[in-house]
């Protein structure tokens, strides 16, 4: 049996986060599964480097592209080892096998007949880097920018995608585990209810020429989407490679829900038109929002990754992000969530059986774990209840409900906890007569946590090894590396002997009060430092503080509230402000109007609203009246405009 299992090619305009680390942490979870069954297992990530996007980004940074792509997708890379992520491959779309393969395709899909040369009037997101259609469009703007579509009309290359709209269709509806879970193989589905439109696969070179050149038209590049689907192929050397020919009928893909349309839609189009079989599986997971608020740079929210490791260590970040998204759904991210399941499951649950049981082990047998005498009821429970946890977690870790699989780990630990207290290892040693029972009791604890060692090792490769060590089993042990060889109770070596461990999980303590205090000291001493004279900032302090143009889009009156309006604005991006203007404004004459915000505010929820941010106005008192008036500039500019 073989696994080919990919993560999406991140873009470089951004550097990682959580929402990339999650994805790659599955695909990870899932190559390692896969080789604990023993299957020959080839695991892909990689970066996604030309368009519209990067070259923005790049000028922002005033760098070219090609230095630009190569620093942000070192960091993509050098971000994964420390959370123990080992992909086989990493594909850049900049490297020149991948260029050569998209241009070879390209030409085949031509020649084919499947592209042609056309004029076309569209709406075009340069965040999606894609046209949308109307009936997409939310309020006007693109449902996942929040902002408003670029009207476009020029001369490019399209692809007959509509040519495969029902030949797509039977195909999901012949495999209904092509697209999991299923909420998202309705939504393709339903999608493709409706006509199908043909694919611009080309941009003019006179706005924009970071792209691979399309083989047959040196004044266009290739769109972003059609060269980026084809690094799943590209990183398996297609067409002509043993890894191609091994690999690709299994391919699994992992993504988020934002790219579902390109996957479940132009990416088997398009393989359809190349004669090439399509992947086997797209597996779609949900968003991770933090403390419910969608994760943004503008809101100062992004987690990442390296902060978490630093935090909580790597593996509880991983167990945290597996066992609290159900896959599929989204999910909330906060520290009181991720603190909590470190102490609990982890420290208390699972860190705790495996010191008390090691610490028993060491204490009534020196540390060498007895031969286990006969059984009664209650190891036998104890032995089904570690049977049943194996068929679940083989089931739920082959589906991808990875929270599932956590769940029936976690079901053995607490049963395995639960049948110390109830045995009472302690009052056993104090009776020579109940030595046997004594040692079926010790043997079967070490047995759990044999089993323990070879399930979480896909989940938590660190610690895993470490639970190796202290049970004195060589790393490479089958029965501690393979599923099937490990799987059946009683193979732990009696008569071995356990090592010394520091604790699996160290709980997080709350911060002491002096530590508080300490901090706070820190805090305000590099503050003081920062205060010129009293009153007085210094021009890094004002530097802080984000200041930009905004456009109000909508503006309406908060129920219950004669002060306060909710106002949407674009910023460029669209957000919600609630403001205390509603005595001195109405909500119609503020519409189109420019103003200016504080775009970095912690966000708050005002009357049950969340405003993300400040608007500004001048506020006088004259005459016993008060008015108020809001600041914006002399002359138009564009939304989303600094101001500094
Ligand atoms: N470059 C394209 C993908 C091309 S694949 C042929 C792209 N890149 S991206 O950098 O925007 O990455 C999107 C992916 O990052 C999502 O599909 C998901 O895997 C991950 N996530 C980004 N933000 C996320 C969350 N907030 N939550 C969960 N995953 C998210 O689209």
């Amino acid at each position: 049996m073989t696994t080919y299992i990919t993560t999406p090619i991140y873009y470089v305009n951004a550097q990682p986060h959580l929402g990339h680390a999650y994805s790659t942490i599955v695909a990870d979870t899932f190559a390692r599964f896969s080789r604990l069954k023993g299957e020959d297992t080839r695991f892909q990530t990689g970066t996604d480097e030309h368009g519209d996007k990067i070259v923005e980004a790049a000028e922002k940074e005033g760098v070219t592209p090609r230095e630009y792509v190569d620093r942000i997708s070192a960091m993509f890379r050098n971000s994964w080892p420390p959370l123990t992520i080992k992909p086989d491959h990493f594909i850049r779309t900049t490297d020149v096998e991948h260029i050569a393969t998209v241009r070879q395709i390209l030409q085949q899909v031509y020649d084919k007949g499947d592209i042609y040369f056309d004029e076309y009037s569209g709406l075009y997101c340069t965040g999606c880097e894609r046209f949308l259609t109307e009936k997409e469009l939310v309020d006007g703007n693109c449902p996942d920018h929040q902002k408003p579509p670029q009207e476009i009309t020029e001369q490019n290359y399209f692809f007959r995608m509509s040519s495969y709209q029902q030949q797509l269709i039977d195909h999901i509806k012949a495999n209904p585990d092509f697209i999991s879970p299923e909420r998202y193989k309705n939504e393709v589905l339903s999608f493709l209810s409706e006509p199908l439109e043909d694919l611009c696969i080309s941009r003019p070179k006179s706005r924009l020429t970071w792209g691979i050149e399309l083989p047959f038209d040196d004044n266009f590049v290739t769109y972003v989407w059609f060269d980026a689907l084809i690094n799943y192929l590209s990183g398996l050397g297609y067409p002509d490679s043993a890894n191609y020919a091994k690999y690709w009928q299994v391919a699994e893909h992992v993504i988020a829900k934002d790219i579902l349309k390109p996957h479940g839609i132009y990416w088997p189009t398009m393989l359809m038109s190349m004669g090439v079989p399509l992947y086997r599986k797209l597996q779609v997971h949900g968003y991770w929002n933090i403390d419910e608020t969608k994760m943004s740079k503008s809101l100062g929210n992004v987690v990442r990754p390296a902060e978490l490791i630093e935090e909580y260590g790597v593996d509880t970040f991983r167990y945290f992000s597996l066992r609290e998204m159900s896959f599929g759904l989204d999910a909330s991210f906060s520290q009181k969530n991720i603190s909590t399941r470190h102490n609990s499951d982890l420290a208390n649950d699972l860190g705790n059986l495996f010191s008390r049981s090691s610490a028993m082990i060491e204490k009534y047998c020196q540390g060498q774990v007895p031969s286990p005498g006969p059984a009664i009821e209650s190891d036998e429970r104890l032995q089904e209840t570690a049977q049943k946890m194996l068929s679940q977690y083989n089931t739920a870790m082959a589906d991808f409900t990875f929270h599932k699989a956590l769940q029936a780990v976690w079901e053995l630990i607490s049963h395995a906890n639960k049948y110390i207290v109830v045995n009472e290892p302690w009052s056993l040693a104090k009776d020579e007569a109940q030595r046997d029972r004594l040692h079926t009791v010790l043997y079967n604890l070490a047995e759990c946590l044999r089993l323990l060692t070879l399930v979480l090792t896909p989940v938590m490769p660190t610690t895993s090894k470490k639970m190796a060590i202290g049970l004195g089993l060589a790393a490479d042990e089958p029965i501690i590396c393979q599923l099937q060889d490990g799987s059946p109770w009683g193979l732990y070596p009696a008569g071995n002997k356990l090592q010394a461990i520091s604790p699996l999980f160290p709980r997080l303590e709350k911060k002491t009060k002096k530590q508080t205090t300490e901090k706070k000291a820190a805090a305000s001493k590099k503050n003081k430092k920062a205060v010129i004279e009293e009153g007085i900032i210094s021009f890094e302090q004002f530097k802080e503080v984000d200041l930009r143009v905004a456009k109000i889009v909508s503006a309406e009156k908060i129920k219950k509230s004669d002060r306060l309006l909710k106002l949407t604005v674009n910023a460029p991006e669209t957000r919600t402000i609630v403001a205390g203007i509603a005595e001195f404004y109405t909500p119609d004459e503020l519409i189109n109007r420019l103003v200016l915000i504080v775009a970095n505010l912690k966000p708050t929820k005002l009357m049950g609203v969340e405003s993300q941010g400040m608007v500004l106005a001048a506020k006088s008192e004259l005459a016993g009246e008060t008015r108020l008036v809001l600041a914006g500039v002399a002359d138009a500019v564009i939304a989303g405009s600094k101001v500094a």
